[in-house]
């Protein structure tokens, strides 16, 4: 598996949530990080049927229509692409119709991942992986997945269907996949990707003790899930990752992102970036090999 992969979560809008469709990167935009990134070598692109309201997979479909590229898709399945709450979730019914609209809208046949983007707890694991199982049979996706899963979750949608990877937050300040997930993809041969590597920009030094929040950030954007950052030991934290940055002669994301690909259990991280020249650290950070060592001294600064 190629080690970074494009997250399109910002094409028109932040992610699934329907207050922000419309927002976020435009199309020309959009464009402009696909060529980078197809420019970088970057050949795989994550992006969900929900993400800016379909934007982020229809902008994907006429890109490689416009471009005659075709990167490894992976896309997922849960939230409802026009914001109808009622219209959410992972059952049976809901997955055969969910994957037939991102086909159409990317413009394929097939897609090379299709997960399931988040639990449902409504809806048996069982029906949902063999529903998603279906997909593989009948030529629809490639290979299947889950995000941001908890253990007990994946035990038991491995015991129906071959999920092949998962895709959970990792970063130096979220470490929860570690304890469990991440031990157990590598146990039973799953590729672990990590989507969040630069935990919303945080690891990026965007966010720095008393300074007025950047305009247009992501803080002030959709702050709820990094509100608990705003800490005075994250950004004691943050101060000695930019400290340790300059001492390898690398900028923090670089650092960050060297964090994240040096070690080899994580197949892929997905990055999140909104402008073309944002792809540089992650790019930079696939030469920038970390002993376990320094590991584990970058992941001290964040207890
Ligand atoms: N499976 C899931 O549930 C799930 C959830 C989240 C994301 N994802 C996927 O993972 C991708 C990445 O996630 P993420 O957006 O949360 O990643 P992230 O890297 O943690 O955060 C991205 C944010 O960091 C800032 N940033 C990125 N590169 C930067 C750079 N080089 N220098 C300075 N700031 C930089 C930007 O902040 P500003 O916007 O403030 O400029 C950007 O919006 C998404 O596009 C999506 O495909 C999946």
């Amino acid at each position: 598996m190629a080690r970074l992969i494009l997250g399109c979560g910002n094409f028109g809008g932040i992610g699934s949530a329907p207050a922000f469709f419309g927002q976020g990167e435009s199309e020309e935009e959009a464009f402009a990080l696909m060529d980078a990134a197809w420019g970088q070598g970057i050949t795989a692109f994550d992006t969900a049927d929900a993400y800016g309201g379909g934007c982020s997979e229809t902008w994907i479909g006429r890109w490689m229509t416009s471009r005659g590229h075709r990167p490894s898709i992976t896309t997922k399945v849960f939230h409802s692409v026009a914001g109808d709450p009622a219209d959410e979730g992972l059952s049976r019914e809901r997955i055969t119709r969910q994957i037939d609209g991102s086909l159409e809208r990317l413009g394929v046949d097939r897609v090379d991942t299709y997960m399931a983007h988040e639990p449902d707890p409504d809806t048996p694991v069982e029906e949902t992986m063999r529903a998603i199982a279906e997909l593989l049979e009948v030529g629809k996706a490639g290979a299947i997945g889950a995000s941001n899963v908890d253990r007990g979750w994946l035990d038991e949608a491995r015991s129906v269907a071959p999920i092949a990877v998962v895709q959970n937050s990792y970063s130096l300040l979220d470490r929860e996949a570690q304890d469990e997930v991440l031990p157990s993809c590598t146990e039973h041969g799953i590729a672990f990707t990590a989507f969040g590597p630069l935990a919303g920009g945080w690891l990026a030094g965007k966010y720095r003790r008393g300074k007025p929040l950047p305009a247009g950030s992501r803080m002030t954007l959709r702050p709820e899930p990094y509100r608990h950052l705003d800490d005075d030991a994250v950004y004691r934290g943050l101060e000695q990752l930019d400290e340790a940055a300059s001492r390898r002669g690398v900028d923090m994301p670089t650092l960050a992102f060297a964090w994240l690909l040096s070690d080899p259990r994580v197949a892929a991280v997905v990055v999140g970036p909104r402008r073309p020249e944002q792809l540089e650290p992650a790019v930079a950070a696939l030469d920038l090999h970390l002993a376990e060592g320094e590991r584990d001294a970058l992941a001290s600064l964040f207890p």
